[in-house]
């Protein structure tokens, strides 16, 4: 059981740099760029996705509201998002945090994993249905409420196959959305994630590419096959570029793989420097300065 009273007594007790050792058991299920998911209290039906990103509770909950919006969205679409709630927490040094709660789902279900251990021919089936579920959210842009659009992230380990057969969706604790042209997430948001002395130049270079990626369909395709290179499956490239590129025709340029393999190229360098220098920010915090920080970052990640 996974209730507020305990995510609460785990906050509490929380080590960041080792959530593992912790009095109440926890187990990390995954890493976020800006969550941590964890399984808490030997919950094995939750993930619970941590976000120690808000000054206040109020500003939780409307992040929360967002949140939900976002999902329900999703699911209009036609896009199966596991049943989830929320909870927030009172954090240390007077932040709130919020916990989504999503369904746990049998991590050797995810895509990034199953590209281990299926083989060619039925991966090749797989990337169709994720295609055709990455379809449904253009679809929703284009012929929904004109002034709503969804943003989506297709990485392979945001999809997961259902014993039952059916594909799901968990990267939901970011909601991109936009209303009217304009973007529901504070991007100061996200910006707590990042090292406090380099907020300046995320704000001004980074954060207007990371956040409007996910809006573009051929950039959310041109990432999704990148990321097979990060999952060390450069094998699938070819025939997973065919099988977008006949899927998505009249609807977007073909993707090549020469741009998609400077494309991985610059976002893995991105990304190693960003969590790199996370990590001297933390020790800045931690041993320097003697202060708490907050957010649980992964070890060492093959790219
Ligand atoms: N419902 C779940 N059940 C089991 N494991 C999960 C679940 N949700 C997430 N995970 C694990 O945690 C990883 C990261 O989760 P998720 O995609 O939600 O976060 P994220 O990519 O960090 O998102 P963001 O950057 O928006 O915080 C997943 O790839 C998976 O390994
Ligand atoms: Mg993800």
């Amino acid at each position: 059981m996974l209730d507020q009273d305990i995510l609460q007594k785990f906050e509490n007790g929380l080590d960041p740099q080792d959530p593992t050792a912790s009095s109440i058991p926890c187990e990390i299920l995954g890493y976020g760029e800006i969550s941590c998911v964890l399984q808490i209290n030997n919950d094995t039906l939750i993930a619970a996705k941590r976000m120690p990103l808000f000054a206040s509770s109020s500003a939780a909950e409307k992040y929360a509201a967002d949140y939900r919006k976002y999902c329900e969205r999703l699911r209009t679409a036609g896009l199966l998002v596991p049943e989830d709630s929320t909870s927030i927490v009172n954090g240390h040094g007077g932040i709130s945090v919020l916990y989504i709660l999503q369904k746990q789902l049998p991590p050797s279900r995810f895509f990034h994993k199953l590209i281990h251990s299926q083989d060619a021919e039925e991966l090749e089936a797989m990337i169709q249905r994720i295609v055709a579920e990455i379809e449904k959210v253009w679809t929703y842009n284009s012929e929904n409420d004109p002034n709503i659009k969804l943003a989506i992230d297709g990485q392979l380990s945001n999809w997961v196959l259902l014993e039952s057969g059916e594909m799901a969706y968990i990267d939901t604790s970011t909601p991109l959305m936009l209303e009217n042209g304009r973007e529901k997430l504070d991007p100061e948001l996200l910006i707590q994630s990042a090292p406090s002395f380099l907020r300046w130049l995320i704000r001004w270079q980074f954060l207007d590419d990371v956040m409007t990626r996910y809006y573009d369909r051929r950039l959310v395709y041109t990432d999704l096959i990148a990321n097979l290179f990060k999952e060390q499956s450069p094998d699938l490239v070819d025939s997973w570029i065919k099988v977008i590129n006949t899927s998505t025709t009249n609807k977007m340029d073909a993707l090549e793989k020469q741009e998609i393999e400077a494309y991985y190229k610059e976002d893995k360098l991105i990304w190693r420097l960003f969590l790199g220098l996370r990590r001297i920010d933390r020790f800045i915090k931690n041993k320097l300065l003697g202060q708490r920080y907050e957010f649980v970052l992964p070890g060492k990640i093959k790219r």
